[in-house]
């Protein structure tokens, strides 16, 4: 009999087609809602293989639910989303989609901290509100991204994607990560320093680290009073990583300049969010990885790496 996988989330047939040909596929339809958890619980009772989106909470409720699962493929290069711990001691292989996203993302971190620095969203919503009367000097001016200095917290594939666009830009480049990375450095001019030295030389600090549970809040209240007055917080990371409750305190009380986020405590963010009250900061629907090409590519290798984990052959890209 042939082994059963479930797809969370609707794929396109293209990607699917290499799994249907040795597997009995289940997919939840919907390409624009998340499949609800007692789907999901439901789903995976006879799962052999689960490919996952980051919309789901792969926990131990999930595992338990799932008797037969040998692989849990995550549709990201993140994967905290997966409770990796207990997958490992369920012998459950977890795999993730690194690499094929990394420039696309680099060049959303990029495009939105030149959005978030010279106002582009509110300068959009000033001209279609009809509030573009005359030209003046210091209309809608914000601040110059060439020159500046960029401080990079995480310094892995996507951060040193980062890290070249802005030598491109004429930035100085500062970065922190656990570990030294002496080749990156050479060819981006970026230099290593500590965490309070990158929040507190920056001009703009970009958020670029795997999220986990030591990481939580790693920039909060304290590390929001270190950075500039003039400074510009961009997270393209896990939300978690940032107290947003702190943030909105301190973009309120003008403490630092502005924000560019397009990742959130809690995604979907409520309508309600206070961070949504101000106009110093550009949100963004978690979109970083979200060009044509690059999503084809992660499902292409979520499907590859679900695929090979069951028959046991080719790459796989594992995280345990
Ligand atoms: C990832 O792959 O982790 C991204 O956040 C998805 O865009």
């Amino acid at each position: 009999m042939k082994e059963t996988i479930y797809i969370t989330r609707k794929l396109p047939s293209s990607t699917v087609k290499k799994l249907e040909e040795n597997f009995n596929v289940i997919m939840w339809e919907q390409e624009e809602e998340a499949v609800p958890r007692q789907v999901l619980l439901e789903r995976v009772s006879d799962a052999h293989g689960l490919l996952c989106m980051l919309t789901e909470t792969i926990d131990e409720e999930v595992m338990d639910a799932a008797p037969n699962l040998k692989v849990i493929s995550n549709m990201a290069v993140g994967y905290n989303n997966v409770d990796v711990e207990t997958a490992s001691k369920k012998g459950i292989i977890v795999t993730n989609t690194p690499g094929v996203l990394t420039e696309t993302t680099a060049d959303l971190t990029f495009a939105l901290m030149m959005a978030t620095a010279r106002r582009l969203v509110e300068a959009s919503d000033y001209l279609r509100k009809g509030k573009w009367e005359t030209w003046s000097p210091l209309q809608l001016t914000g601040m110059d991204i060439h020159g500046a200095t960029l401080g990079i917290v995480g310094f892995g594939r996507i951060g040193q994607a980062v890290a070249k666009r802005a030598a491109g830009f004429g930035m100085n480049i500062l970065y922190y990560n656990r570990s030294r990375k002496p080749s990156a450095e050479g060819e981006t001019g970026a230099r290593f320093a500590e965490l309070n030295e990158v929040l507190k030389e920056s001009d703009f600090i970009s958020i670029l680290l795997p999220y986990s549970e030591k990481v939580h809040h790693l920039i909060s209240a304290k590390e929001l009073a270190l950075m500039k007055k003039t400074a510009i917080l961009i997270n393209t990371a896990r939300g978690g990583i940032v107290d947003e409750s702190a943030l909105y305190i301190a973009l309120k009380n003008e403490t630092i300049w502005a924000a560019g986020l397009d990742v959130f405590e809690k995604e979907p963010m409520d309508l309600s969010h206070p961070l949504l009250t101000l106009p110093n900061v550009v949100t963004l629907p978690h979109i970083g990885s979200a060009s044509i090409a690059t999503r084809m590519k992660m499902a292409e290798l979520a499907v590859d790496n679900l695929h090979n984990v069951l028959v046991g052959s080719g790459d796989v890209k594992r995280v345990n």
